[in-house]
């Protein structure tokens, strides 16, 4: 099936350039948004480390509504402003929280969360879902996480 090979103990940037180009290879040909979603936030879960959730929300009528994704169970329906996700729609900016206990409205899906990435993917001036990764380990991204997330939505926003 599919073999990938990015090492998460290289570099950051060049595990990330290795990541995004596997997801392009994941999704190459291939018009359907959801098992794009689904092996996309497969892809993101297995190759990097100290997860404890991975997967998208889509933009439905001006909120969020849960994607594809890797992880327990969680909140179906976010509005636009609310927790981290929603904060990430409502700006259209990238949201990197170190302490999910310090940011104002979290909405605590697994208790086990202690740090998030939240990443808008843009397509025509929309935001049209954001990629959400969860940590158990306080602080566990960083500005370079977030320019490869980033990198990763821009370059998968056309397949979802
Ligand atoms: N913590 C998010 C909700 C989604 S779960 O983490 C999967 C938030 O505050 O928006």
């Amino acid at each position: 099936m599919f073999a990938f090979t990015p090492d998460p103990a290289q570099p950051k940037p060049a595990f990330y350039a290795d990541l995004i180009e596997a997801a392009r290879a994941l999704v190459h040909d291939e018009p359907d948004p959801v098992a794009n979603m689904a092996n996309l936030s497969a892809l993101i879960w297995q190759f990097l480390p100290r997860l404890n959730w991975a997967g998208f929300y889509r933009t439905v009528d001006g909120g969020l509504v849960l994607g594809p994704f890797q992880g327990k169970p969680a909140c179906i329906r976010i509005a636009a402003g609310q927790g981290v996700c929603g904060t990430a729609l409502a700006s259209g900016e990238t949201q990197l929280v170190p302490d999910v206990h310090a940011f104002p409205g979290h909405i605590a899906c697994d208790a086990d969360s202690r740090s998030e990435l939240v990443v808008p993917v843009w397509r025509d001036g929309q935001v049209i879902a954001v990629i959400d990764l969860d940590s158990p380990e306080p602080a566990r991204f960083d500005a370079e996480d977030a320019q490869g997330i980033e990198a990763l939505a821009a370059a998968i926003a056309a397949s979802i």
